[in-house]
């Protein structure tokens, strides 16, 4: 038995979340989209976070994933103070920017260049704009299932699509687009390289960009998918962008892009690699990222790349701090370690009980898909179980274990106790959700 007792909700607590579901309607979430289950939060720590009634969950989270070294990591508290007592923000380069910029470029394959946004959203788009630059042409190619942040073009066809379309129309994943941007928006099934690359063919004439998640969500590549698609960008002069926005310094210190071994024109990263502080990277080679260059602006071809804290001296100060973090011995084998171990426990649990589950993704970031089919595309995941998977979120929370209904994030900081405490909940959340069917 998990020893997880919830102390109950205090009247603080309520009455904040009472205020939150009044005045801030777009944020008031819930982990498991249950209202049992909302927190507000009162601090974080390593692999756990508090919330405001005094309950203590293992966090998998992690924020939607930036918290990769856990909450309030002592080196990069250190960091974040440092740097803020000289400032913050200047709109001008600063020292912290520059030394980033070079780590980024030492471990990322695809990086001579780094530009910075505040958000993954900023990072996606400018990559989709540098290469539109570069082709002059506007349509973008996607995958459906694919997240690429908030912007318009991206909001398409993404992993909160109910009714697909046939190939390769685009269904907008928000009121509030202008219609139009659809028809610059091609969609095409991941991990069907024939498909894609018969539609990257035909319609190569007005491509500007394709764009991928070389791990799209939790689904990882088939073997030749990723090459497939380098291999037809490059013949013909498509800038294949890799949004690594989630993948980015979690996969290894040469992201996903390293993992898999294929190097892609541009990379979008973010999140994991600033901790929590608003920082995101576009990078890619030398011709394409030379259109942002600064000295543009007064001979045309430029590409507007700013942002009023993009680059901000915390958050690249707070960076760095990570990657030397990551950068120590054993760091990745010990997380791909227990994800391994903590992935393998689910399968387990679900077999044990007679629920139909696939675990897609990698050890750091990986899913339980709660259907007998294999999940290799956006509609294959749709097969699962919507009942079984907030159902096993919510019996997880109720057991002090916190995560996404879309993925488990694995920190560098949960400890092997963390772990066994989470295997033993999900024993006991594998049995409740099986009772329930
Ligand atoms: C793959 C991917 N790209 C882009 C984004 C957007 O990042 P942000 O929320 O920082 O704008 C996300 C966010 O979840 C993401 O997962």
């Amino acid at each position: 038995m998990t020893n997880f007792e919830r102390i109950p909700r205090s009247a603080q607590e309520q009455e904040l979340l009472d205020r939150a579901a009044h005045i801030l309607p777009a944020s008031a979430r819930t982990p498991t989209m249950s209202l049992d289950s909302a927190i507000i939060v009162k601090e974080g720590r390593g692999s756990k976070l508090r919330d405001l009634s005094g309950n203590e969950y293992i966090d998998y989270l992690l924020g939607s994933g930036p918290m990769f070294v856990g909450h309030c990591h002592p080196a990069v508290v250190a960091a974040a103070h440092e740097a803020i007592d000289h400032g913050s923000s200047y709109l001008l380069p600063n020292e912290a920017a520059v030394l980033l910029a070079d780590a980024i470029v030492k471990e990322t394959p695809c990086a001579e260049r780094v530009a910075y946004g505040s958000t993954g959203s900023d990072a996606a788009f400018f990559a989709l704009r540098l290469a539109r630059a570069y082709r002059k042409r506007d349509k973008i190619l996607k995958f459906e299932g694919g997240y690429h942040g908030q912007t318009d073009h991206a909001m398409m066809s993404n992993q909160w699509t109910k009714q697909p379309a046939d190939y390769p129309t685009p269904v907008p994943n928000s009121e509030g687009i202008p219609a139009a941007t659809a028809g610059d928006v091609l969609v095409a099934p991941y991990n069907d390289i024939d498909r894609a690359a018969s539609l990257i063919e035909a319609n190569a004439d007005d491509l500007g960009a394709v764009i991928v998640e070389p791990m799209q969500r939790t689904v990882t590549p088939r073997e030749g998918f990723l090459e497939g698609l380098r291999e037809v960008t490059r013949r013909l002069d498509i800038p294949l962008v890799f949004d690594e926005v989630v993948t980015g310094f979690r996969f290894g210190l040469g992201s996903a892009q390293g993992y898999y071994g294929v190097t892609p024109d541009l990379t979008a990263m973010g999140k994991s690699l600033s901790a929590g502080h608003p920082l995101s990277v576009v990078c890619g080679n030398d011709e394409l990222m030379q259109y942002g260059a600064g000295v543009r602006r007064l001979t045309g071809d430029y590409v507007a790349m700013t942002g009023t804290f993009s680059g901000n001296a915390v958050s690249c100060a707070v960076g760095l701090a990570v990657i030397k973090e990551l950068q120590k011995e054993g760091v990745y084998e010990a997380l791909f370690a227990r994800g391994r171990r903590l992935s393998e426990a689910v399968a387990s649990a679900c077999e044990k009980n007679d629920i139909p589950c696939q675990i897609a993704g990698e050890p750091p970031a990986f899913e339980p898909w709660f259907t007998d089919q294999p999940v290799v595309d956006y509609r294959s995941s749709m097969t699962a179980d919507p009942k079984l998977t907030y159902g096993f979120a919510q019996a997880l929370f109720n057991r002090g274990i916190l995560k996404a209904h879309e993925k488990f994030f694995i920190s560098i900081v949960h400890s092997d106790e963390d772990i066994d405490v989470t295997i033993d909940a999900m024993g006991e959340a594998a049995e409740e959700i099986a009772a329930n069917r």
